[in-house]
């Protein structure tokens, strides 16, 4: 055989091996038949039998009987998460950005407990509903699919979502609603229509992970402001950032923040607005959790208090249905709302048009709301029953508040015990867990853990935890 005959099929085993590793192509996924890459590829059936003959014996595809070759199961932890070496210290810096995407990567992994993510088990979700809908789907309904849809998105999710604001907003109409990809673009777009890389913006210690990078990728600073784990921002806290660091906005969550679970009480919502009001100062409220409310009503938005038209309140249907849809909004009065439909076409044109018809469809059902009531209950069962095993198996020093919604855990660890390392001992046993130094700018949280309370409590996740309580003791000593 000549060199570049061998280089060939080495050549396309070596390409196929690496979309194995990688993952783009899925465990037991049939690879294309010899025929189809000749044609595809022009190479000779003897290259392509050899490049296959070479990866079978890597142990990466194996041969079915009358059927092709398929992907082999390769273990998931040595592809994305090499062991790590155990009772090896983490060094003492740490790259928080590194941590953070390892973290985002280990939350994913359908393989880990599920004790780091902040989303709801599929379990709780509405699914056959959901597929009766989407089965449902008419020509008229699909048909908008085939030009481009509105930047501030369907008029009829617009005024549905308009209309779940009564009894709590009374001025808000559909018009006031720009529809997103997600809570994500909506705090992008709010953020962009209201600072420039180089100002300010005054945020919660610790907050939401995902926001320290957006902040960061966008050049913008940020000032931290002492929050109370149960009451959220203190407001006298907030007072001396203004005047002191001039921000250009803010950016809170008042119901059930993430990862405090806190709850701001009414009054100190209203100082925090009025404040800001008086300093002409915008307010972006990331508002995602309060849907999950465990007592008897919803807690109001800050923007209820929002006299000046400074506030811009984000949310989406990412933790009460489905995260997959990215369907999220501004609300947002007429000061901005120009400037955010203009950045909202500049940064995707439209939001997809089939995941607002399916949210329309589901609104409209009326099986959303019937949803939540369902998922408040579940979401207090499950915070509770984690609470308590956490009470039960972890050192007795652990400190925590249950929150009066979401499904959120924020655990402060005993003193001197690592949440990094702890991560990193609870990752080696399958568990995801997120570190809290992850929610801050800053090293103060490195003894604070966030658990997540998205699943039924099952067998399992109490195993977990009382393997997370072991671990900690060990950390401990
Ligand atoms: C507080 C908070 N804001 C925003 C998001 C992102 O939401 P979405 O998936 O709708 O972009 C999350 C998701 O974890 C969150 O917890």
């Amino acid at each position: 055989m000549t060199d570049k005959k061998r280089y060939r099929y080495k050549t396309l085993a070596g390409d196929i091996e690496k979309k194995i590793l990688n993952g783009t192509y899925l465990i037991g996924e049939k690879l294309p038949s010899i025929r189809e890459l000749q044609v595809k590829l022009n190479l000779s059936i003897n290259t392509i039998y050899r490049a296959f003959i070479e990866l079978e014996k890597t142990g990466l595809i194996e041969t079915r009987p009358k059927s092709g070759y398929y992907v082999k199961p390769i273990p998931i932890l040595s592809r994305n998460f090499p062991p790590r070496g155990t009772g090896k210290k983490q060094p003492q810096k740490i790259d928080s950005t590194f941590i953070s995407n390892e973290v985002q990567l280990a939350m994913s992994n359908p393989h880990y407990l599920p004790l780091g993510t902040a989303a709801l088990s599929p379990e709780l979700m509405p699914v056959k509903e959901i597929i009766q809908l989407v089965k449902r789907i008419t020509f008229r309904g699909i048909q908008s699919i085939f030009s481009y849809t509105l930047p501030e998105g369907e008029p009829e999710l617009r005024r549905l979502l308009a209309l779940r604001t009564v009894g709590i907003l009374e001025k808000v109409q559909p018009e006031n609603f720009i529809i997103t990809n997600g809570c994500t673009e909506a705090l992008i777009l709010a953020l962009k229509a209201v600072v420039k890389p180089g100002d300010t913006v005054a945020i919660e210690a610790p907050t939401f992970y995902g926001i320290l990078k957006v902040l960061k990728d966008m050049g913008i600073d940020i000032v931290e402001v002492p929050t109370d784990p149960v009451t959220g921002v203190y407001v006298e806290k907030l007072e001396q950032t203004v005047t002191n660091k001039n921000p250009k906005a803010c950016l809170f969550m008042s119901n059930f923040h993430n990862p405090l679970g806190s709850l701001m009480p009414d009054d100190n919502k209203e100082q925090v607005v009025r404040l800001l009001n008086h300093y002409e100062i915008p307010l972006i409220e990331d508002d995602i959790y309060s849907s999950l409310y465990h007592g008897k009503e919803r807690p109001k938005p800050l923007k209820f208090w929002d006299k000046k038209d400074l506030v811009l309140s984000c949310s989406s249907f990412s933790k009460t249905l489905a995260p997959g849809l990215r369907v999220g909004w501004i609300l947002t009065g007429d000061r901005f709302k120009n400037r955010l439909i203009e950045l909202k076409r500049e940064s995707s044109i439209a939001t997809s048009y089939l995941d607002q018809y399916i949210m329309i469809e589901i609104l409209k059902s009326g099986s959303y709301e019937r949803h939540l009531r369902h998922l408040r209950r579940c979401t207090r069962n499950q915070l509770q029953n984690v609470a308590q095993a956490i009470h039960d198996c972890f050192p007795r020093e652990v400190r925590l508040a249950i929150p009066e919604g979401g499904f959120i855990l924020w655990v402060q660890l005993p003193e001197g015990v690592d949440s990094v390392e702890l991560y990193y001992k609870a990752l080696e046993r399958q568990i995801s867990i997120l570190p809290g130094t992850i929610c801050s700018s800053t090293d103060q949280f490195r003894d604070y853990v966030r658990i997540s309370c998205g699943h039924p409590v099952s067998s399992e996740i109490l195993s977990g935890i009382k393997v997370v309580g072991d671990l900690i003791r060990d950390l401990r000593r």
